[in-house]
């Protein structure tokens, strides 16, 4: 692993979370801020949150031995010194991060990835601008929250930035325990608010419509699907839920499933060529003959966690 510094900028819940999982994993963590309270915030926030993590055993060393890593600063030009990573975490504005880049990329080392934590933004509208040396090494690097939990996050190019430069982000992402998905293009949203929003939509029309409660909703989703979902995705848990797979899945539910959808004005069917792709990169994952196997594993791993969830009620 490198021993060149993270800097982060911007020191509010996003920016502190990712000062936790870069100084959990060993990494010197510059944090900058242009307000002197929200340093303080942060600082407080930090040692705060380290100590959850020690309680519930989440700790390899004492907190203050991590938080001895992270410094906190008000001079962009000592927050970036020697960054392999410039991390933006700036409120959600485009002309803010653009602003925010311009500016740690004329103080960072000429090869620093200058990656933005943005929910919605497009990394070409951030890119916009800036000279095309800089522009080249701007990619979104979407968390969840908080990213020393939940380890997925999103990697989106825009498309001047270079390949190098999401092959760099998501390898300094995955060297500190997360788990990179990289996009291929840019598209609003990105995969993880697009998929939390079909289900949202979803949601919302089927309170609409006096089907049911919000509270009814969230249980499905809690004592349903989110149990699944924790251990496997949606499409592994189609390919699992029927015998033969995702192509039996899809010839058995298709129909139903896009009945449901255009009944919501959308008509996107599940072609027998797109089925057949995801079919093949399932049973790339998981020959039919492993099929039986792979359910008990799904069970196992449900039973593993149901004294947890029971507890968690
Ligand atoms: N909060 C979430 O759940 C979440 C999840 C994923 C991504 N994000 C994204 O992360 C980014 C930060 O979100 P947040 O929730 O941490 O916001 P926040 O409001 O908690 O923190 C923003 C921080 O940026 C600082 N700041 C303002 N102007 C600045 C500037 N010019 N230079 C440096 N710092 C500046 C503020 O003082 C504040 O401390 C946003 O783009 C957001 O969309 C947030």
């Amino acid at each position: 692993m490198s021993t060149r510094p993270i800097a982060i900028v911007g020191s509010g819940a996003i920016g502190v979370a990712f000062a936790v999982l870069f100084a959990r994993a060993g990494r010197t963590v510059a944090v900058f801020d242009i307000d002197d309270a929200a340093l303080d915030r942060g600082r407080a926030d930090v040692e705060a949150r380290l100590r959850l993590l020690a309680d519930a055993g989440l700790l390899d060393e004492e907190p203050p031995v991590v938080a001895a890593r992270i410094g906190w600063h008000t001079d962009a030009a000592t927050a970036a010194r020697d960054a392999e990573l410039v991390q933006e975490c700036a409120p959600e504005r485009a002309d803010l991060k653009r602003e925010v880049l311009a500016r740690f990329a004329a103080v960072a080392p000429s090869d620093a990835v200058l990656a933005s934590s943005t929910s919605a933004i497009a990394p070409s509208v951030l890119a916009a601008g800036l000279a095309p040396d800089v522009a080249a090494r701007v990619v979104v690097g979407h968390p969840g929250n908080p990213p020393y939990l939940l380890p997925v996050i999103e990697v989106v190019p825009a498309p001047v930035t270079a390949s190098g430069t999401v092959d760099r982000a998501a390898a300094i992402y995955r060297s500190v325990g997360l788990r990179p998905v990289v996009l291929r293009r840019e598209i609003e949203g990105f995969v993880f608010n697009r998929l939390q929003g079909a289900l949202l939509r979803e949601a919302y029309c089927l309170v609409r419509d006096g089907i049911v409660d919000a509270a009814d909703v969230d249980e499905v989703v809690r004592s349903g699907l989110g149990r699944r979902w924790s251990i496997i995705g949606p499409f592994e848990t189609s390919d699992l839920n029927v015998r033969g797979g995702i192509a039996a899945h899809a010839e058995r539910m298709g129909e139903s499933y896009a009945r449901m959808g255009a009944e919501r004005g959308q008509h996107d069917p599940w072609t027998p060529e797109l089925v057949a792709r995801v079919a093949a990169e399932r049973r790339a994952a998981l020959p039919l003959e492993d099929w039986d196997a792979r359910v008990r594993w799904r069970d196992a791993r449900l039973m593993a966690l149901t004294p947890l969830w029971d507890e968690v009620g």
